[in-house]
């Protein structure tokens, strides 16, 4: 799949966030294996640290769903619904990055923070969580 195909998944999933108390809405679409698109956006709670960021979402959501082998995720995040066209990059929280890291090759496992299908950065997790502590090592 294309990785502007992606972001539009990511954007599209932007619209159902849940984010009455930080304004700040946010997609991801998760990349599996098989071609699979499985989407997420955060989900916010009046009792604050209950809130669950759109990685860790569509992360979640796939586990569940049986799936574990992950290629890619899309990330768009920004204060305004209304528009596709976003003014920064959502890069992943360090907690959704140790979660990516539980999953995936953090060498082949890439990161995608879109402010639109057209503008967009690429990263490997390693890129994004260096030196990293994973299964492995336990
Ligand atoms: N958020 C995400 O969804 N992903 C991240 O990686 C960073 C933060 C959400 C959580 C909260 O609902 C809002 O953005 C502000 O922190």
């Amino acid at each position: 799949m294309d990785y502007r195909q992606l972001i539009e998944y990511a954007m599209d999933a932007r619209n159902n966030s849940y984010a009455p108390y930080s304004g700040y809405n946010v997609g991801a679409a998760l990349l599996c294996d098989g071609g699979e698109v499985i989407c997420g956006s955060n989900i916010e709670n009046a009792s604050y640290p209950a809130t669950v960021c759109a990685e860790r979402c569509a992360i979640f959501s796939a586990v569940a769903k049986g799936k574990k082998n992950f290629k890619a995720i899309a990330i768009a995040g920004g204060n305004h619904l209304e528009t596709d066209n976003l003014t920064d990059y959502a890069y992943p929280c360090g907690i959704c990055r140790q979660v990516m890291r539980e999953f995936t090759d953090p060498d082949e496992f890439i990161v995608i923070v879109a402010r639109s299908i057209d503008d967009y950065k690429e990263f490997t997790l390693s890129e994004l969580l260096p030196n990293s502590f994973g299964p492995e090592n336990l």
